[in-house]
């Protein structure tokens, strides 16, 4: 067994197996292991890993360190595309055969690495992990960045959707990427998505002799061909400005409190967005809409006759999963929907179109908002709602509320009254032209006028 355990370390407890030691390698730079690391890998009697670190390991064995330690040659486990064939191995050579094991893994095997997978089958107990600094680590530091704010997502035999949807709205993010999902496939789903960046940058081969980092933007990333092994650093509106510790949050990310640095809120002043002309949906009557569509965590939204775009914006800030569409057939509205959208760092896709001819090329839909368009917008929306979906629709006149109740079946006239200070320092009350609020289908349940009731411990409250 290799000597050298550091202290704080737990002995190894059980049958007598050897030990699988797991050194973080940062690239190919195997010099920069610490003694102990260096030491294990002399004295281990397999080595394990990707080709590529198999690889720095045997130019490492003519180094002087590598010939003081005492290393030599040993028979190796390379790694394949069966990580769970790969752990058996390293496995069985250590805990049946007795015999230390090295396992060579890429920057910090606990963070996106091969921990987890050695787990599986080793006691935690065998392990010995020394880490070398992540990759993701020492992407920020080259770009001179603090990331105790960073989501940090991985495209690394995973899918590729699942990392957009995690960084998407993020103020500041790192994605692994890998050659099934290289940098440029990354930009390319960010542009898809409407994300807006105020700084990419490909960190690639980091740790190597041929390190890149190069800094872009989100066109340059998607039409570019970059290292697969790289981290891709992404700075949203506001993220070169966050001070981390400073947000006035004590997590390492800024998932809990969303791009704004909001906690769930909605309804945001008008004066928030960009509008023409009074086109946008007041507050108090958007924070109804929102409360009315029941929002899922994913899902499909349509947002018809978008005008500002509020809705579909606060809809994407407040349900980061859920993929929005804004049409809008006005041309200039619908650059000032992507506007909005932009400055938020909201995932809306602005569809610029007429309804309901815009909406043949959309995936169904789990929730619409119609707030404009007419009769045929609504049966439209009505016809392609997904089972269990919901349709709201805002009328400011009585007749068409009332043709909409008949189909959606429940109607709320909400009216807004705000105060204003009056010279004198007393309060006056301006009341807005009321504006029917109309939803569903609902079920039978449903009792008319207030949405869902929820059951309690199987009582209603
Ligand atoms: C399985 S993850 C391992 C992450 C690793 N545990 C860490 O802390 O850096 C592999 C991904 O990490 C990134 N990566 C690892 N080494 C890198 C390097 N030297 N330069 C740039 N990216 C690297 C790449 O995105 C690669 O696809």
């Amino acid at each position: 067994m290799a000597e050298g355990i550091p202290p704080t370390l737990s002995v190894v407890t059980g049958d007598g197996g050897g030990i699988v030691w797991v050194l973080g390698v940062l690239g190919d730079n195997l010099g920069a292991l610490e003694p102990a690391a260096r030491k294990a890998l002399a004295q281990a009697r397999y080595v394990a890993g990707g080709r590529r670190q198999l690889a720095a390991w045997r130019t490492w064995l003519a180094d002087r360190a590598a010939l003081e330690a005492g290393a030599r040659a040993v028979p190796t486990i390379e790694m394949t595309d069966d990580a769970d064939d790969f752990v058996q191995q390293v496995a069985q050579r250590a805990v049946d055969g007795g015999v230390d094991v090295c396992v060579l893994a890429s920057g910090d095997p606990g963070f996106f690495g091969l921990t987890r997978a050695l787990l599986r089958v080793v006691d935690r107990h065998r392990l010995r992990v020394l880490p070398a600094p992540s990759s993701v680590a020492v992407a920020f530091s080259r770009l001179g960045l603090p990331w105790d704010d960073a989501v940090v997502a991985s495209a690394h035999g995973r899918p590729l959707a699942d990392a957009v949807r995690s960084v998407r709205l993020a103020r500041k993010a790192a994605v692994l990427t890998s050659p099934e999902n290289p940098p440029q496939a990354l930009g390319r789903a960010l542009l898809d998505a409407g994300v807006n960046l105020d700084l990419v940058a490909v960190c690639s081969r980091l740790g190597c002799a041929d390190e890149t980092v190069h800094e872009i933007d989100l066109l340059a990333l998607a039409a570019g061909r970059f290292d697969p092994l790289s981290v891709v650093v992404l700075v949203g509106p506001g993220g070169l400005q966050s001070l981390g510790w400073g947000v006035g949050s004590s997590v390492s990310s800024d998932v809990e409190t969303g791009p704004s640095g909001r906690a769930l809120a909605w309804g945001l002043p008008e004066s928030a967005f960009t509008h023409r002309g009074g086109m946008v949906t007041k507050s108090e009557i958007r924070s109804v809409i929102l409360g009315k569509l029941a929002l899922p965590a994913v899902g499909v939204l349509w947002d018809l006759g978008a005008g500002s775009g509020s809705v579909a914006v606060e809809c994407a800030l407040v349900c980061p999963g859920l993929t929005v569409f804004a049409v809008e057939q006005d041309e200039q509205a619908a650059a000032v929907v992507a506007a909005n959208a932009a400055r938020f760092g909201a995932g809306v896709h602005v569809v610029t179109g007429h309804a309901p001819e815009a909406l043949g090329a959309l995936p169904d839909p789990d929730r619409v908002f119609v707030g404009g368009g007419g009769s045929t917008v609504l049966d439209a929306a009505v016809r392609r709602l997904r089972p269990g979906g919901r349709v709201v629709a805002t009328f400011a006149a009585l007749g068409r509320a009332a043709e909409a109740v008949e189909q959606l079946g429940r109607l709320v006239q909400v009216s807004v009254a705000r105060a204003s200070q009056l010279p004198d320092g007393g309060w006056r009350l301006t009341g807005a032209n009321p504006v029917f609020v109309v939803w569903g289908p609902v079920d039978d349940e449903e009792p008319p006028g207030v949405g869902r009731d929820v059951e309690i411990d199987g009582r209603r409250p």
